[in-house]
């Protein structure tokens, strides 16, 4: 097999096989990937063009009863310092982001108990009344048809599930008691209520393969979701993993360029994660496709609690600091920033009406 092959076909049909995905996965050269690399971002540049979209993130709470064992707010962590933010910290946040231009929100937490369905539609219902024509995003794990339907009908607009990994050994090895299915079932139901879907995963993850990586690949294909997220694994040190290597920026990027590739309309971020294991990793993955970024807009007196993963970045930062430096480093990577709902360019075309 020619790689270059594989990549040109991949660009033409936005599709290639597993055992050809798994093939540039084991042999790629730096050369091969530098032009994979300007695939995916030719690609961007057809649908999405030069825009990168910004998304303010408030983490609203850290209390999480699920154990997975990668991340720093699992409940078994008992050094993680716990808590919740109130209706009017959120509010102030969301405010905050108003000021400055993001007409999207991403509320993400733990599992948290405490924010129950009647609790959530009341945070949703309050934030869509002052601000109608903001798009809600939620991060909130794994719930019942019942909730999501719920918060739907409350004017939330999208969520955001990773996928993690879709390998189900891998998967239910590092999140106990849970399995690839149930999670795939989330997905499936959050779509049918209709809301813009998120799905996504880790690279590096301790004992993970490129076979592995390459069933990623054909289940974010086949699901096709609005948006992906992709991050290196990071190990945190109060988690069993903490002894394991992470992911490399390499491997992150070239994760990204193909997801672009196969799904040449998807929202795809540039990880606050892959930022935080290289200076310039945000741009990297702009470059190679990524046009979302999630700047925080938690308090800063929480943001170092909201620990998923060692060295983290932004945690000292204002809104507002963030607001300006990333602005900074879209436009010196030779991209323009955009501050609208910045929807998934599919979904809007069947959907205008709900956009205003
Ligand atoms: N390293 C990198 N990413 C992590 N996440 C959780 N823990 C880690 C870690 N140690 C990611 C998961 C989750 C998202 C909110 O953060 O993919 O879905
Ligand atoms: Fe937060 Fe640069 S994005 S300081």
């Amino acid at each position: 097999m020619n790689i270059v092959n594989l990549i040109d076909s991949l660009y033409k049909n936005n599709n290639l096989p597993y055992n050809e995905l798994v093939y540039i996965l084991d042999n790629m050269t730096l050369e091969e990937r530098e032009y994979l690399i300007k695939k995916s971002n030719d690609t961007r540049m057809k649908t999405y063009g030069d825009k990168v979209y910004l998304r303010g993130l408030i983490e609203f709470t850290n209390y999480c009863k699920k154990d997975c064992l990668y991340c720093g707010i699992r409940s078994s962590n008992k050094n993680a310092d716990r808590y919740r933010l109130t209706m009017d910290d959120i509010l102030e946040c969301v405010e905050m982001g108003d000021n400055l231009g993001y007409k999207t929100y991403v509320l993400q937490g733990g599992e948290d108990p405490f924010f129950s369905d009647d609790k959530m539609v009341e945070i949703i219902t309050i934030i869509k009344n002052k601000y109608p024509k903001n798009a809600i995003t939620l991060s909130l794990g794994e719930r019942s048809y019942k909730s999501y339907k719920k918060m739907f009908d409350a004017g939330a607009d999208r969520y955001l599930l990773r996928h993690e990994t879709a390998n189900k050994q891998l998967y239910s090895t590092l999140h106990p008691g849970e399995t690839f299915d149930s999670r795939k079932k989330c997905l499936e139901n959050l779509r049918e209520i209709g809301f813009q879907i998120g799905a996504g995963f880790m690279v590096g993850l301790p004992n993970q393969t490129n076979e592995h990586l390459a069933e990623d690949l054909r289940f974010v294909k086949d699901l096709h979701p609005h948006m992906c997220g992709i991050g290196p694994f990071i190990p945190h040190t109060d988690t069993p993993l903490k002894e394991y290597a992470g992911g490399t920026v390499e491997k992150t990027v070239t994760m990204m360029a193909l997801v672009r590739l196969l799904l040449p309309d998807v929202l795809l971020p540039s990880t606050t994660a892959l930022g935080s294991i290289d200076p310039t990793g945000r741009e990297k993955g702009i470059k190679a496709g990524g046009n979302v970024v999630m700047p925080n807009l938690s308090p800063t007196r929480v943001r170092e609690k909201y620990s998923l993963y060692d060295g983290k970045i932004c945690t000292g930062d204002e809104a507002a600091e963030c607001r300006v430096c990333i602005e900074r480093r879209i436009n010196k990577s030779g991209f323009s920033v955009e501050v609208t709902r910045g929807d998934n360019i599919s979904w809007a075309k069947e959907n205008i009406d709900k956009i205003n």
